[in-house]
């Protein structure tokens, strides 16, 4: 049940009705950890209880053809081949699954940039740390002025002991959309295989995997997909598929089945587990198709378009110019604030920026990034309104007005 608001706050999209979303918060994070509307949250009780009732028969007989209706679905949506698909909890699993499973040999390298995600860059360092792997970390700028600036620094730092390039696809500070059929192709070209953390590609930007030629992809449905916490795919090229073991070696590893691949075998029974944040996809597709007119892409048109409306004023109220070209963005948008003054060393692991902890307390949930930069992101998605973005427009205003020397 919807509560009242306590505060008088802008009013979110016509949309938002969808969603249980406190209504005392102006609410722009949906970048972090999602939120799922109302009627798949109902759909995944109702398969819940469909499990409860008989989980023999449910996990024994029917969680198989289950799932392969599920990917049925996401594969067409994410432009490869269902069976090309594994799913897995969230786009962590999925990148340490690549991480841990790919052969690599004292000496190889693996490439990773300065704006990877924290803990795929830490996925990383341990994968190349137990094969006695060299990790090559690139610098990619920011603010930066074209894709070009991504492809390049990646393409220099290729050697022949390359051996894997981990890059995501929208990146997590920068809110930046990387070129990543390019970067793609262009390693292939030098024999270097890629792969990409899309933890906010599946439902924020078109996906054309198989076209593609990536290597491995990995996407969080929790995100802009909007389902239940706990869904993510993993694809994973044909060829490459016999060479990658799930995380947990289960049931699949000795099966004498000879009517699906090792491949599935092996990904689809990782052990017990709640498998509805899966079973909820088709659902959450299907809703968020029927939101705009023109489906999912006039959804995704609609976010970017206000995604840069919301930047504009963003921008004026901290009087800074853009940073990065709209076609590097979709619905997730970062912007430079001044350092802390403080070491940034020594801050404390769950310090929260006091940018962030002031705006909360004008009811604005917004992150306040840190890292190589101090940076604020947006997140746009369907309940956002246009009238949310002013309202934080203008406590960044007052804030600077505090901030600034009398
Ligand atoms: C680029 C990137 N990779 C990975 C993750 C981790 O996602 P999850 O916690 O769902 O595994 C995130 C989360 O925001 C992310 O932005």
């Amino acid at each position: 049940m919807q509560r009242p608001p306590v505060v008088r706050l802008p009013a979110p999209s016509a949309h938002a009705q969808h969603w249980d979303l406190d209504p005392n918060t102006c609410f722009l994070n949906h970048g972090s950890f999602g939120a799922c509307p109302r009627s798949v949250l109902a759909l995944q009780s109702e398969w819940r209880s469909r499990i409860e009732r008989q989980p023999v028969a449910f996990f024994q007989r029917q969680i198989e053809s289950e799932l392969d209706a599920v990917r049925a679905v996401l594969g067409p949506f994410v432009g490869a081949a269902p069976d090309d698909l594994a799913l897995v909890r969230n786009a962590t699993q999925g990148v340490n699954t690549v991480l841990q499973r790919v052969p690599l040999e004292p000496g190889d390298e693996l490439i990773v940039s300065n704006q990877e995600y924290n803990a795929s860059a830490n996925a990383a360092a341990y994968a190349a740390e137990r094969a006695g792997a060299r990790l090559v970390r690139v610098e990619i700028p920011f603010p930066l002025g074209s894709s070009a600036d991504v492809c390049a620094p990646v393409l220099a730092a290729v050697t022949a002991r390359t051996k894997l390039v981990l890059i995501d696809h929208i990146t997590s500070q920068t809110g930046l959309v990387f070129p990543i059929e390019t970067l793609v192709r262009r390693l292939r070209e030098r024999g270097v295989e890629t792969l990409v953390d899309g933890a906010h590609g599946p439902g924020q930007v078109p996906l054309e995997l198989e076209r593609w030629g990536v290597a491995y992809y990995t996407g969080n449905a929790h995100k802009w997909l909007y389902t239940p916490k706990g869904a993510a795919l993993l694809y994973v090229r044909r060829d490459l598929q016999p060479g990658l073991r799930p995380l947990s070696i289960s049931h699949g590893a000795n099966s004498t089945r000879r009517d699906r691949t090792r491949f599935r075998l092996e990904f689809d029974w990782p052990g017990t587990d709640d498998p509805t944040p899966w079973l909820c996809i088709p659902a959450a597709i299907a809703f968020l198709s029927g939101l705009e007119r023109g489906g999912l892409a006039g959804l995704q048109a609609r976010n970017h378009a206000l995604a840069l409306e919301a930047r504009g004023l963003l921008l004026a109220a901290l009087g800074i110019p853009q940073p990065a070209p709209d076609n590097m963005l979709a619905s997730l948008v970062s912007l430079p604030l001044p350092a802390l003054r403080s070491n940034e060393q020594a801050l404390p692991p769950l310090f929260i920026d006091p940018l962030q902890e002031w705006l909360a307390s004008q009811a604005i949930e917004v992150p306040v990034m840190r890292g190589p930069w101090r940076l604020l992101r947006i997140a746009v998605a369907a309940y956002n309104s246009l009238e949310q973005y002013r309202y934080l427009a203008e406590a960044l205003t007052r804030w600077r007005q505090q901030q600034a020397p009398a």
